[in-house]
């Protein structure tokens, strides 16, 4: 966690990280002394809370608040303001009207600092994780749509181009031409039809399947995609239960989180791929956004290059590459998402750069769902 501190005393700043260092043992702290330091900090390092000081010289809190909230980058940034005893209500109402957080007055005990801090960033979670699948929402509507229709006229353009080819012979000079448009075609559908996968518009056909067999039955595959210099480790809990699948979407889920695995260790290493038989109580489900009940936990964890921070909310997006043109479409994570969301099902990613990659897929066990989301 990333917490910066903008304050011009010294002893204030230096007391914060006392603090900070003693209860919040993961926390890193970035100082700044004046108000624009403060905002040139929090645009380029994005902190995950801010805890900021009224009164300063040249640009003061209140100021401060408002270039904060105004700037999209740092807007959601929470803001907590601290500040001696002499302010009145007024100042309170002034601050958390220009958009602070939460307003502490001087004495504030090291549990109240540390307790709030929390709170923000539970709120802040919260929040990026709504905004994140609100975003995928709008964005997988708006992509089904057109990827329907597209399709469609697809499918007119595949029908006609196939049929002239077939009636031209090879010696023919249309021959080539129309062979182009074909593959062409052909390309445009797969490419839709991902999108068709995000935007959960595909037909799933589930059945019931124990996933721990379907992942080893799916394991030589799985083995030639990635190639001899990465290991693939399967580790699977015996208590894994059966769960409503499309066979199919789940192996074209692992094969796009292998495929990725395998690109980010281009000098090798490790693929570990394990399923856990999971209860999850009411507290454990909602901090998943899902509904209590047992769930198959699949992890898919590499050894690879990691993902900087900053992209993590995008690897989702379809089209989001960081692959050179003609090496990945950025469609392959989207298929994923679209997937685990028409199982009823979420997931989620930790990495770091350097520290590799792991994909998080908890997808409900036929004990709570008896099927799987039927496309519309
Ligand atoms: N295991 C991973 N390790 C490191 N980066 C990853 C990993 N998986 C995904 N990424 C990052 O996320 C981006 C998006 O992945 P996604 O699978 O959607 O698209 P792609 O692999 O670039 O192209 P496509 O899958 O369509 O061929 C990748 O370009 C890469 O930057
Ligand atoms: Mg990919």
């Amino acid at each position: 966690m990333k917490i910066l501190a903008i304050d011009d005393s010294n002893v204030n700043l230096l007391v914060m990280k006392g603090t900070l260092e003693k209860h919040l043992s993961d926390a890193q702290l970035k100082t700044a002394c004046s108000g624009k330091e403060g905002l040139d900090l929090a645009r380029s390092w994005h902190p995950d809370t801010i805890l900021l000081d009224l009164q300063m010289p040249d640009m003061d809190g209140y100021e401060t608040i408002r270039c904060l909230k105004q700037n999209p980058a740092t807007a959601y940034i929470p803001v907590i303001v601290i500040t001696a005893a002499d302010v009145d209500s007024k100042d309170r109402v002034r601050a958390l009207d220009l958009g602070a957080d939460a307003f502490l007055q001087k004495p504030i005990s090291s549990h109240e600092l540390v307790a709030h801090i929390k709170v923000m960033l539970r709120i802040k979670k919260a929040e990026e994780r709504l905004r994140h699948s609100q975003k995928l929402e709008a964005i997988g509507i708006l992509a089904g749509g057109v990827a329907h229709d597209f399709n469609n006229i697809l499918t007119v353009i595949r029908g006609y181009s196939t049929m002239l080819l077939m009636q031209t012979p090879p010696e023919d000079p249309n021959h080539e031409s129309l062979q182009m448009i074909v593959d062409a075609a052909k390309r445009a559908t797969s490419l839709t039809q991902s999108l068709l996968t995000f935007s959960r518009k595909q037909e799933a056909t589930p059945s019931k399947a124990e996933l721990c067999t379907l992942v080893s039955s799916f394991e030589k595959f799985l083995r030639r995609i990635i190639g001899d210099n990465i290991t693939l480790n399967f580790v699977c809990d015996q208590n894994t239960s059966h769960a409503s699948v499309d066979r199919s979407m789940i192996e074209q889920m692992l094969m796009n989180l292998a495929i990725n695995a395998r690109d980010a260790m281009p000098d090798g290493g490790q693929l570990t791929i394990a399923t856990a038989h999971i209860l999850l109580d009411s507290k454990s489900a909602s901090a998943l956004e899902l509904s209590p009940g047992t769930y198959i936990h699949l992890t898919v964890s590499d050894t690879g290059c990691g993902i900087p921070r900053e992209l993590l909310p995008k690897i989702f997006d379809p089209f989001f590459t960081t692959k050179e043109v003609g090496k990945g479409s950025g469609l392959g994570l989207s298929m994923v998402y679209g997937i685990v969301k028409q199982h009823c099902g979420t997931i989620s990613v930790e990495s770091a750069p350097g520290s590799g990659t792991t994909f998080s897929i908890y997808l409900p066990a036929n004990e709570t769902s008896e099927t799987v989301q039927e496309s519309q």
